[in-house]
């Protein structure tokens, strides 16, 4: 298990703003050359303008620069480590996000690949010419 994306994800955990579900997620996300991101989720009175901590974590790296991401952490108070929803999962394909930890508050994981996660994914390559 990777103990500082744990941390990391656990500390902005604590900034969820979940006033709706009281569902508290935090997220953190290392680029390659070692950086970590962290989010958590985000919430609104127009219900789906909420926004999951996997998205806020991603965003926030590609906003300061960092496109090649590669193993992102995301935790929950649950009892089996928490799953990504599709739309992150989405996100994280395109991104290259290779491996995903997901873990409960307790410290429970498993690890997944992103193939496992979104296989026969829509990624950005068929885009390419
Ligand atoms: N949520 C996340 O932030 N990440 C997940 O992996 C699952 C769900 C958030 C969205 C919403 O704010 C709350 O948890 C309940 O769905």
């Amino acid at each position: 298990m990777d103990q500082e994306l744990f941390a990391a994800a656990m500390s902005a955990r604590q900034n969820a703003y979940a006033p709706y579900s009281k569902f508290a997620v935090g997220a953190a996300v290392r680029a390659i050359d070692g950086t970590v991101f962290t989010g958590c989720n985000i919430e609104n009175a127009s219900y789906g303008l909420s926004i999951c901590a996997e998205r806020v974590a991603i965003f926030t790296a590609i906003s300061r620069g960092y496109f090649q991401l590669e193993v992102l952490c995301v935790v929950a108070d649950t009892a089996e480590p928490v799953a990504p929803c599709g739309a992150c999962r989405q996100v994280m394909l395109e991104f290259h996000i290779k491996e995903v930890w997901l873990m409960n508050c307790a410290g429970a994981y498993r690890k997944m690949k992103m193939t496992e996660l979104l296989p026969v994914g829509f990624g950005p390559e068929v885009l390419e010419k």
